[in-house]
């Protein structure tokens, strides 16, 4: 794609893309489609060995049938091109080993030396319980870095379940990669309408002068998936939706909405300002948790006219389990532009439709001259950015209508990706791997954002945790969550902005 033209490539040498658990979902759905599409849009300049390390007795042979698999079943473009799975999978080896195996180690490193590779990226696609028996023998057993030749490691999220679990996650990484080496995905990065919410605002002269407690009442950001737990149970239960969406995704989203401008468009300095944001961040401590925060589990219902069981019955929840899986939060951040300004954020499982966007809603003009009446009430101008699914962005205004009195209608001026560029976005981890490869960490999370976004997440966890709620709020699988996170923001004379439009197919 034309935009894209420009952007740095992964050189000439050849690299090896080490994938630690390359059995499981993750390479499958989304690490293989995506290496596939960078393939065959010619973005793998340098001969790429993606190079399975996993426990099952497996060969080359049958890695390369499941990694194929994977891309029929979830490329993003289709047909797929055989020659093109062909080539990028006939560099495909597997290293069969448990990940505390320190032969499998040496193994790796054989193999890599008679492929001849020295760019190495080692991949943890492993649930976290593997991580330190992987960064261990690494610390032992990697490829040296020096000035011919790189080395990196890409962490995939959960990163730690809390605080002191993060920083010690933290402890056993550094004493064998430098941050620079260090790539931690938040796969909502990688997503082309996040990136846009930084084009938006710095690219364009009219957004920002408006972007401040000055202009805009009051921001809202909804992260709303139809899917429920799935098969990712035993996980999920542990994690509940505070852990799993909104200590990374959600937050990642209010650093980018809230931000200041960076000095330059580098990883260092962009990640300084989303740093300063989630410091910035009102701490949630005691009472003001719970006055803040609200929380709730989904029911039976019915998602896109199909039942769906409850979480208690989803398999492999336990049948008291008390884990939320719908999250509203009031947040304020306080700094100069912000100040007094309420960041109304929720996420959830089985909720109305699959929608994320942020809504910056802005003030109402001083006076109220015309007449509102068939609107009940003067609709407020907002700027909707729509990350997904129908990425675009709208803005809200009143218009006269053509009635002979002057009364106002609410109308939208529209972009839409799809039609502006005649195609869909690609997948994020399209974007994250290539990323990787050329060494660029900005769409990553540096390791001051992990630990400041555990920290505000922690004091609110701290809390749930003493006030374990007995009657966990419930709501009706395929609605738009409980009653009591609507009064949550009532409140303060606010709604959420529910839509219903949702993608066909
Ligand atoms: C993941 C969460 O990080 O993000 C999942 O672990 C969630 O629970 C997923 O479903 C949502 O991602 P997306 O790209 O579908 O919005």
């Amino acid at each position: 794609m034309a935009h894209h033209e420009q952007s740095p490539t992964p050189g000439r040498s050849p690299i090896a893309f080490v994938i630690f658990g390359v059995t499981g979902d993750l390479t499958h759905r989304k690490l293989l489609p995506a290496l596939y599409e960078l393939h065959r849009e010619g973005r793998l300049t340098a001969p790429l060995y993606i190079i399975g390390f996993a426990r099952r007795d497996w060969s080359d042979e049958v890695l390369r049938d499941s990694l194929k698999a994977g891309i029929y079943e979830y490329a993003r473009t289709k047909p797929v091109n055989e020659h093109i799975v062909e080539d990028l999978l006939s560099r495909a080896h597997y290293v069969r080993s448990s990940f505390d195996e320190d032969d499998g180690y040496v193994r790796l490193n054989q193999m890599l030396e008679s492929l001849g590779v020295c760019n190495v990226m080692y991949y943890l696609a492993t649930p976290p319980a593997s991580y330190e028996d992987i960064i261990v023998r690494l610390g032992k057993y990697k490829v040296t870095e020096c000035t011919d030749n790189w080395v990196r490691l890409v962490v995939e999220k959960p990163y730690g379940r809390d605080l002191e679990s993060a920083r010690e996650l933290e402890a056993v990484i550094h004493s064998v990669f430098n941050e620079g080496q260090i790539f931690r995905i938040d796969h909502y990065l990688g997503k082309e309408t996040v990136q846009n919410i930084l084009v938006l605002r710095f690219a364009n002269g009219i957004f920002e002068p408006l972007w401040n407690r000055n202009y805009v009442d009051g921001i809202q950001i909804t992260v709303a998936e139809t899917v429920g737990v799935g098969s990712r149970a035993g996980y999920y239960d542990t994690a509940g939706v505070i852990r799993d969406m909104f200590q990374n995704h959600l937050l990642q989203l209010i650093g980018l909405t809230a931000m200041e401008a960076p000095v330059v468009f580098n990883a260092d300095k962009v990640r300084d300002e989303k740093v300063k944001v989630l410091e910035a961040m009102r701490p949630m401590r005691g009472k003001s948790a719970l006055e803040n925060t609200y929380r709730a589990q989904y029911v039976a219902g019915m998602v896109d006219g199909v039942r769906v069981p409850g979480y208690k019955d989803e398999q492999g929840v336990p049948p008291d389990s008390i884990t939320e899986t719908y999250m509203a939060a009031r947040i304020f951040i306080d700094n100069w532009r912000w100040a007094g300004v309420p960041f109304y954020v929720r996420c959830g499982k089985r909720l109305g439709a699959r929608v994320t966007e942020i809504v910056i809603q802005f003030k109402q003009p001083p006076l109220r001259m015309f007449d509102w009446q068939d609107m009940g009430g003067a609709a407020p101008n907002q700027l909707i950015l729509n990350i997904q699914p129908n990425e675009g962005i709208t803005l809200t205004f009143g218009a006269k209508n053509q009635r002979p009195r002057t009364q106002i209608a609410p109308v939208r001026m529209q972009f839409s990706y799809q039609e502006a560029f005649g195609a869909e976005p690609p997948e994020a981890y399209e974007r994250l791997l290539l990323d990787c490869l050329v060494g660029d960490a900005t769409l990553f999370t540096r390791s001051d954002e992990v630990l400041t976004a555990w920290e505000f997440t922690e004091d609110i966890l701290k809390v749930w945790q003493q006030e374990k709620v007995k009657n966990l709020p419930i709501y009706e699988a395929g609605t738009w969550g409980p009653t009591g996170a609507d009064d949550f923001i009532k409140r303060d004379d606010w709604s959420w902005r529910n839509t219903t439009e949702t993608k066909p197919g």
